[in-house]
């Protein structure tokens, strides 16, 4: 009697968009690549705006890990003119299916309440959709629930609808390790990203300007070791609500932080690798009249600690003051400007070397 052949166990393939802050799109992808490899695939409309489109195979829990994006959604296209066909039995159960999937990606205390996305979500439809939802998979509905459905027609232009189910209840780029918040702390995926631009390596001496709530130190050590990482600051509270973050990280032992004005560091000439800052933008934090002292100044003492072919990889929103410093300094080359896009604001990030 022949032996019988043991099928191979069929691996999920999942559609899924990864949202990320509009121009590091690159940056993402890139990351999705080096984790991912063959286990990945651009799909469709991946060439759009604060969006990577793909396909993957394997355990979507590794998903979470991405670091250079906001969020990750499971992605599930239906063949209906209009959301009330999601009603329908065959839809709704592929609609619950897809929630269930996420689901499974957590513990189930981690979801109590859940949001729909949508043009009209005041609809009388969405209302029924909401309603009918709301009692199967046993979730309250609200404005800003832990599970995000978000419904909305496919953005290529073709017939149909598209359920995004958000992989996680909160979105990535909110770090676990965010203990004490501070206004004007930047978005860790944005700050990974320019951890990634700096091309970084194990022999860093890295130095953080103005290093606020710590956001880019304790990114730049989730990327991966150095040889040194410091963050200065003049401000106590910043430094204290740091101390924090960096604590709940668990990177206390690597990262040290200083007491100090960016404008005269107790640092030696010549001795830092890379440089990063995110500036104050003067609107938020600072004003448009103390950057103007302010930015010539760090510019002058980042190029005074930097060793000769040194990166600083800055964020600001102060785009006209900058530009004209970088004309004419004979310190600091730019190499590269990323226009990025969240929350409404358009900073841009420079990377620059030491002339
Ligand atoms: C935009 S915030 C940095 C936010 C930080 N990236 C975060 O995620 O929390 C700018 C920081 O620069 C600090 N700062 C401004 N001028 C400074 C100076 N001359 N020397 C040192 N720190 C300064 C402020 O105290 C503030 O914490």
């Amino acid at each position: 009697m022949p032996e019988p052949q043991l099928s191979e166990p069929e691996i999920p393939v999942y559609e899924c968009e990864a949202e990320v802050a509009e121009g590091l799109e690159g940056i993402a992808w890139r990351e999705l690549k080096t984790t991912f490899d063959d286990r990945i695939e651009k799909a469709g409309t991946s060439g759009r705006k604060a969006a990577v489109r793909f396909r993957y195979t394997g355990n979507p829990f590794h998903l979470l890990k991405l670091q250079t994006v906001q969020a990750v959604y499971f992605v599930r296209h239906y063949p209906i003119p209009r959301p009330k066909a999601l009603l329908g039995d065959q839809h709704f159960k592929a609609l619950l299916a897809q929630i269930a999937a996420v689901r499974d990606l957590a513990p189930a205390e981690a979801y109590r309440t859940f949001t729909i996305s949508a043009a009209g979500s005041d609809s009388s439809v969405m209302m029924r959709l909401k309603e009918e939802l709301g009692a199967k998979i046993g979730l309250t509905a609200d404005q800003e629930g832990d599970l995000l459905i978000r419904l909305r027609r496919p953005v290529d232009g073709s017939e149909g609808w598209e359920s995004l189910i958000r992989l996680s209840p909160r979105p990535l780029a909110t770090r676990a390790w965010r203990v004490c918040n501070r206004e004007g702390a930047l978005n860790a995926a944005v700050a990974h990203a320019m951890a990634v631009l700096s091309r970084p390596s194990e022999y860093d001496v890295f130095l953080n300007l103005m290093c606020g709530s710590g956001t880019l130190l304790i990114e730049r050590l989730a990327w991966g070791g150095a040889a040194s990482i410091v963050g200065y600051d003049r401000n106590k509270e910043a430094l204290e609500c740091a101390r924090q973050n960096i604590e709940a990280a668990g990177y206390s032992e690597q990262i040290k932080l200083r007491e100090g004005d960016v404008t005269d560091l107790d640092v030696a000439a010549k001795s830092v690798d890379v440089i990063v800052a995110d500036l104050p933008f003067g609107n938020l934090v600072g004003s448009h009249t103390d950057n103007v002292r302010l930015y010539p100044a760090v510019l002058t003492e980042a190029a005074r600690v930097a060793k000769p072919g040194a990166r600083f990889v800055l964020i600001t929103g102060e785009i006209h003051l900058l530009e004209d410093l970088l004309e004419e300094s004979p310190q600091w080359k730019s190499e590269q400007v990323i226009r990025v896009g969240l929350g409404g604001l358009h900073p841009r990030i420079y990377v620059l070397t030491r002339k």
